[in-house]
């Protein structure tokens, strides 16, 4: 029988994932199975649906298996960590990895979720962040990452609000080493946002299928700012509607997405990744769906 190449895996090829619950939606088999045909990599990456207490298990698979690197995204990002043998001093610091490399057997994990987003920043918004006031809606797992890389990058002033006051004040405390930090609830915003030049929404709030919702108050937005959401489902979300139309400039989610996916592809190939055919696809896929 005539060999059958089929869709291009056979022996040699090198076995990527995410691990996520849920994972169907997720854009990243999309995008890095791009980033390695564009490359001419003998690989492939799939969505695999970890449940909860299962991944551990699934961990110990790359191991078995021989997968050369797999994305970890919700909710799992901050258990993995202890199913690793070794933290990048990044992903200890913000207590989360989204980034699994397999060295022969020895697992080491890494976020690429904070300098993917600064990234974005800096290509798409050409933001230059030292000496910047920044406002952070959200103090979760995405907050933590976006909140350390800018502090990282010498934000001289990041201000954390949040539904629970209390987690806010708790990453403002976490943050403050270098940076001078303030942790609030969200009905303070209103008192705080003269003089911020960066506003980032790092919650959910806006995303499909709620559409409608937005973060904070539209009249509080003022032109002069940067808004920046990490949102990309829909591509423009109400946030940066009602900012555009206040006459401030606007960041959307996707770049954070593309370069946090681009970082990965790096530490594992040891190659530059083809951002823009990354982003190309996924931004078509959006752009198809929302048809
Ligand atoms: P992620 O890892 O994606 O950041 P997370 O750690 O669960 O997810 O954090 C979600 C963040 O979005 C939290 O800051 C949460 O506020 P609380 O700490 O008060 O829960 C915020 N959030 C989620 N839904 C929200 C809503 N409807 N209104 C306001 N804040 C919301």
């Amino acid at each position: 029988m005539a060999a059958n190449r089929g869709n291009g895996i056979d022996t040699s090829t090198v076995m990527f994932g995410v691990f996520g619950d849920p994972v169907a939606h997720s854009k990243s088999p999309l995008m890095l199975n791009r980033a390695f045909e564009v490359t001419g990599a003998n690989a492939a990456y799939a969505a695999f649906h970890i449940r909860p207490g299962t991944l551990r298990d699934a961990v110990n698979g790359i191991r078995a298996l021989g997968f050369r690197g797999v994305n970890v995204t919700i909710p799992h990002k901050l258990e993995v960590v202890d199913y690793l043998d070794e933290i990048d001093e990044h992903a200890r610091a913000i207590g989360a990895v989204n980034t699994i490399v397999n060295d022969q057997g020895r697992l080491k994990g890494y976020n690429t979720d904070g300098i993917g987003y600064v990234r974005s920043l800096k290509e798409e918004a050409g933001f230059s962040i030292a000496g910047q006031t920044v406002m952070l809606l959200g103090a979760g797992g995405a907050a933590r990452g976006i909140g350390y890389a800018l502090a990282k990058e010498g934000a001289a002033r990041i201000i954390i609000a949040n539904r629970t006051a209390s987690k806010a004040e708790e990453l403002a405390a976490y943050l403050s080493e270098g940076t001078d930090t303030e942790g609030i609830g969200l009905e303070a915003v209103a008192t705080r946002i003269d003089g911020v030049n960066l506003v980032v929404n790092t919650t959910k709030i806006g995303m499909h299928p709620k559409i409608e919702e937005c973060p904070i108050a539209p009249e509080l937005i003022h032109p002069g700012m940067l808004v920046s959401d990490i949102v990309y489902n829909p591509l423009e979300t109400r946030f940066l509607r009602e900012a555009k139309a206040r006459g401030a400039a606007v960041h959307g989610g996707l770049g954070m997405f593309i370069y946090q996916g681009a970082y990965a592809f790096e530490y594992w190939t040891g190659q530059p990744a083809p951002a823009e055919a990354m982003r190309e696809i996924v931004e078509r896929s959006l752009t198809e769906a929302a048809l």
